[in-house]
């Protein structure tokens, strides 16, 4: 027997030994990846009290194309119906576990679950320093304390009443533009115009800065600023769901973080020191100064709160950019439902017309007599709510039960707010835009009612929720009470969504705005 014959019998039986291994291993793998919910969750099966249902989604992938999508609230909501899983449903994206209900009373479990207090941080939001502001801060003293801070300072009705003139100023500057706009041309693409409304407001609010509508200048750098960001926060990126290629940074969401936190390090940095500045000059200090804008308050804050300039940057940051786009996202639908809705637009004009009149400025004051106007909002809210998914996940810190079911630490806790308030067992015709729904019965929106909770509910619910709904509140007012709504002669207005960090408008609203007083 030669000696190579021989080593092939050897070898033989370790070839079928290793064949084998590599049989059962890929059996295994499949079993785990068939399990219900994907393979993240596989080695949870064996907890007696796992039974929650959900797709197996692709080998290793799960739902991911799912989210790469444009509507995942649908799909989403389509597969917890398929399977039985309303309630309850699980997932994995990746490596990352998922539970998700479209169901009000298991939303209310989950969002007011102090296990839930938490959110996964994304890589990009660690990138862009969230972890420090409010929204992906740890939930804990610090979070604690910010929460304290702004509600006291920049969110309670003093303070949002206080920035009444500002926003109305705002709005008049607003509709100017949308007039000079359709005097050059003959429609207007209006998602330009209330960004950059909206982009002021904040700043105004939060700075105490104003900007001109025009194409160059600081205004539209911060304009870039924001708009970059909220990209980089919507994009599905694949390094948080499979930590061994995380350091590759396929698809150079790091690298873009990086390059925009040190420009917004600067730009924001800036801004800071000229408030400490004139602090100086004016000779402000902790005990004599007469806070106006929140930058202040946090200045003013400095020595005992001890936020670091960096935090600081951090906080400030993340209010301009959730207070830019939600708020012109939201009036965008509107808008776009007032062209579809002419009968809807006409009433609201109505109601505008008996209450303020037509020539009037309308003012905060004027809000709690037009129920019809803010029941279009509501229903707005309703049908396209601007976070369908709630946006911002919540993650569970330990093991928990949500009802009957075991949830173990650290899994991903979503609301499908876009199922809940499309649920025919919730709401009558729920596809049909009926803003009458909310005259015939009072629905909070505020985080009580889960039926309808746009906002989110439980500690971490939006604190930006009043200043937000005062702001698209007086905007939608002024904006009926002087033009009406028309569609563009050329083109169609399409509801089409595209799921990014918000529920955007897929193109955007082009549409003609008619003067009601010459
Ligand atoms: C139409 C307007 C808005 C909508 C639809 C909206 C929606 C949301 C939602 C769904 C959440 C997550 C809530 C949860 O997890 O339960 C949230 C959180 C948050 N929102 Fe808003 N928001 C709006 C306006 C604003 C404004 C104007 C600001 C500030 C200027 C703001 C600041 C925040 C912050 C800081 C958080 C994080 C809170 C935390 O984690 O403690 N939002 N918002």
């Amino acid at each position: 027997m030669s000696l190579e014959h021989g080593f092939l019998l050897l070898r033989s039986p370790l070839l079928s030994l290793e064949a084998f291994l590599w049989v059962l291993h890929l059996v295994g793998t499949i079993a785990l990846w068939l399990s219900p919910g994907g393979i993240a969750w596989a080695r949870f099966r064996s907890k007696t009290s796992f039974s929650i249902p959900g797709p197996v989604g692709l080998p290793l992938l799960g739902l991911l194309t799912v989210f790469n999508g444009s509507t995942p609230h649908r799909v989403l909501a389509k597969l917890a119906k398929t399977l039985n899983a309303v309630k309850l449903m699980v997932f994995s994206v990746g490596f990352t576990r998922f539970i998700i209900s479209s169901d009000p009373e298991t939303a209310r479990d989950i969002l007011h679950n102090s296990a839930f207090a938490d959110r996964p941080v994304k890589e990009s939001a660690y990138e862009l320093l969230f972890h420090r502001a409010m929204g992906f801060a740890p939930f804990g003293d610090y979070w604690r304390n910010l929460r304290r801070i702004s509600a006291t300072h920049l969110f309670s009705p003093k303070r949002i009443a206080g920035f009444e003139g500002y926003r109305r100023e705002i709005g008049i500057k607003m509709m100017d533009e949308i007039n000079g706009i359709m005097k050059a041309g003959d429609e207007v693409q209006i998602k330009k115009v209330l960004h950059f409304g909206s982009l002021n407001n904040v700043m105004a609010t939060v700075f105490g800065k104003k900007y001109d509508f025009e194409k160059v200048g600081e205004g539209y750098e911060l304009e870039e600023l924001v708009s970059e960001g909220y990209e980089l926060l919507g994009i599905f990126n694949w390094s948080d769901h499979f930590p061994l290629i995380c350091w590759l940074d396929l698809q150079g969401v790091r690298k873009r973080c990086r390059n925009l936190v040190s420009r917004v390090n600067v730009f924001v940095g800036k801004i800071i020191e000229e408030h400490r500045l004139k602090r100086l000059i004016e000779g402000l200090n902790d005990d004599n100064c007469n806070v106006g804008e929140f930058v202040d308050v946090l200045l003013d804050l400095e020595k005992h709160e001890k936020l670091a300039d960096s935090d600081m940057i951090a906080v400030l940051w993340e209010m301009i950019f959730r207070g830019t786009d939600t708020v012109a996202i939201l009036l965008e639908w509107i808008l776009a439902r007032m062209v579809l809705h002419p009968e809807v637009q006409a009433k609201a004009q109505a109601e505008i017309d008996s209450v303020v009149g037509k020539s009037k400025h309308v003012s905060d004051s004027d809000i709690h007599n037009l129920p019809y106007l803010q029941a279009i909002v509501k229903e707005t809210l309703r049908v396209h709510p601007p976070g369908p998914l709630l946006s911002w996940a919540r993650l569970a810190i330990h093991d928990v039960h949500v009802g009957d079911y075991f949830v173990p630490a650290g899994t991903t806790a979503m609301v499908n707010m876009w199922a809940i308030t499309h649920d025919e067992k919730l709401w009558e015709e729920p596809e049909r835009f009926k803003p009458e729904r909310f005259m015939e019965e009072d629905i909070s929106i505020l985080g009580c009612d889960l039926r309808l909770a746009p906002f989110g509910s439980g500690r971490r619910v939006c604190p930006g929720r009043a200043m937000g709904l005062a702001t698209v509140h007086l905007w939608l007012a002024q904006l009926l009470q002087r033009f009406k709504w028309i569609p563009s002669e050329n083109r169609n207005v399409d509801l089409t969504e595209h799921l990014k960090l918000s529920l955007e408008m897929k193109n955007p609203l082009v549409c003609r705005a008619i003067p009601r007083v010459p």
